[in-house]
């Protein structure tokens, strides 16, 4: 993350001296962007450079799914599991997408293509069941759509 404090300097510059912590969503937003999750090393870097406790950076990556601690696939699968997405299929979209990939919930194929990743509500329940690839919403999945939108993701 060495690479990405000038950025963060003019990020810091932007929140009054004192609110550090509130640095760390936008800061761990952008490591994921670039490295494509947060690692070890990256917690390492931005504890030294806000000087908050290492505790704050680690409770932070656990309160939000979305930021994640290891690689995921090219494609990333995220399918709502929350009341509106159950009650509207998601459990057998989930269970669908683990048999055709050959995945359990949070494991990534062996060729490295497609995390399968159940989520907490993504907001969208009224178009449920929803799932994201990547950062793109898919609404009202239907199991019949599993082939066409797998199709797509090359
Ligand atoms: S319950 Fe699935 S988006 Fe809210």
């Amino acid at each position: 993350m060495k690479h990405l404090i000038p950025e963060f300097e003019q990020l810091r510059k932007r929140f009054p001296a004192g609110f550090e912590s509130s640095l760390l969503l936008p800061c761990l937003r952008r490591i994921q962007e670039d490295r494509g999750y947060v690692a070890d090393e990256d917690i390492d870097g931005l504890v030294a450079w806000l000087g908050v406790p290492r505790i704050q950076v680690e409770e932070v990556l656990s309160f939000y799914g979305q930021l994640r601690r290891k690689p995921a696939g090219r494609w990333n699968l995220q399918v709502c599991h929350n009341v509106s997405c159950s009650m509207h299929g998601a459990e057998r979209l989930i269970d669908n997408l683990s048999e055709r990939l050959g995945v359990t919930p949070g494991q990534t194929t062996t060729d490295g293509r497609f995390t399968l990743t159940r989520v907490e509500c993504l907001g969208s329940c009224g178009t449920a069941p929803v799932m994201m690839v990547n950062d793109q919403y898919r609404e009202n999945v239907r199991e019949g759509d599993l082939d066409s939108l797998l199709g797509e993701l090359k």
